[in-house]
């Protein structure tokens, strides 16, 4: 067990800055998912926690212990990759016990050790293949089992799963939960999937351009985005965001306005260009002021995805009911479940404006 810590980090590579003001404090036993876009940083920030990179500024601690400076097989950590790279002409028990044969573990060890690690992965039907043998899903497993065998205090993942195909990728989300469960050890799992990161973790640390966005849990990074960015890259599709302005207690969008509960927001928002956010699960569609047209029924068998255009061509999505009636062409009214409604400050990152007890879950009955 152990917490790990990141203070002030900066990253840069020659003259790029890849990383600043990184400050992330993760608690024993915790499951945290690195998520964000590629070329974030994301892996990165992982290979500096192992130690196969140096932070330019900055430090990191692990257990308490500062260890910028302590070699990468003195950390008590082990790192899972995408490719998982096992020695293809080892049998299945000598890949699992590899890092213990090259610490010099006895024999008669390794053999309970690689036995322990193969119960828990249930990989003991396949101890004697060769990995040329076995499918991508259990190649991981036998990846995860050498990462295991060590009894690490901290485990690094960096994107374990996106080499699957979507059925074993489910798959294997529930098992790294159950694993996570089990070991109850501190995971650091980078991904750029956000179901992954709202399924497997207690935390999420949102990422772009190098900076951390948001560092919270699932709930809170979907309905309390701190900034634009996290509201449009957290949530499929996407949370809508309109470009209007605040006057008062309406928000002006399209040549019409929308009422807003000013208690929601923060008091001393002035007149001016925001953005109001609101997912696609709160925009009702025939119950509401906002005229707009249906430019396209998307129907997935159990909801419908609706783009709805605006009288000035701004675009928006809706979420409904699969049985719902609805043609494109259509002209319908619209509007926004109020508690549901973020506004936000302009530009991409842009924060959002809400007081924080505001807009937390609504229940999905209610729209
Ligand atoms: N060794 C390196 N030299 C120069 N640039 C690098 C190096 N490693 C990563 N980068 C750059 O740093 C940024 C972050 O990379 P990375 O951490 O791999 O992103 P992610 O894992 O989020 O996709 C990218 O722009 C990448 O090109
Ligand atoms: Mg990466």
């Amino acid at each position: 067990m152990a917490d790990v810590t990141l203070t002030n980090v900066r990253k840069q590579f020659g003259t790029f800055v890849a990383l600043e003001n990184l400050d992330i404090e993760i608690k024993s036993g915790e499951f945290v998912a690195l998520l964000g876009p590629s070329g974030c940083g994301k892996s990165t920030t992982l290979r500096m926690l192992a130690g196969l990179e140096f932070p330019t500024s900055g430090d990191i601690s692990i257990d308490g212990r500062v260890v910028n400076d302590v070699a990468p097989g003195k950390r008590d950590i082990a790192m899972v990759f995408q490719s998982y790279a096992l020695y293809p002409h080892m049998s299945v028990a000598e890949n699992i016990a590899y890092p213990l044969k090259k610490r010099g573990v006895s024999a008669a060890d390794r053999k309970v050790a690689v036995q322990k690690a193969a119960e828990l992965l249930q990989l003991e039907p396949l101890l004697d293949r060769k990995p040329k043998q076995l499918s991508g899903g259990q190649q991981q497993r036998v990846a995860l089992g050498r990462a295991l065998v060590r009894e690490p205090k901290v485990f690094l993942l960096d994107e374990p799963l996106s080499n699957l195909d979507a059925k074993l990728r489910s798959y294997m989300r529930a098992e790294l939960i159950e694993l996570h469960r089990r070991l109850g050890k501190t995971m650091i799992y980078v991904t750029h999937d956000q179901l992954e990161a709202m399924t497997m973790a207690n935390r999420i640390a949102v990422m772009h351009g190098g900076k951390l966005q948001q560092f919270d849990t699932p709930d809170a990074v979907y309905n309390r985005p701190a900034n634009r960015f996290v509201a449009s890259f957290i949530g499929t599709p996407s949370m809508n965001q309109l470009e209007g302005q605040l006057d008062g207690a309406l928000f002006h969008v399209a040549g019409h306005s929308i009422p807003l509960d000013r208690t929601r927001f923060a008091d001393d928002l002035g007149t001016g260009d925001y953005a109001l956010g609101v997912r696609p699960e709160f925009v009702a569609i025939g119950d509401g002021e906002l005229p707009a047209k249906i430019r396209l029924v998307e129907n997935t068998g159990h909801e419908q995805i609706v783009t709805l255009e605006l009288t000035d061509g701004t675009r928006l999505l809706a979420r409904t009911d699969a049985a719902r009636r609805l043609d494109v062409g259509q002209n319908v009214q619209i509007g926004f479940h109020p508690d549901a409604i973020h506004l936000f400050a302009p530009g991409e990152e842009g924060p959002r404006l809400n007081k924080n007890d505001a807009a937390s879950v609504i229940p999905m009955r209610s729209r």
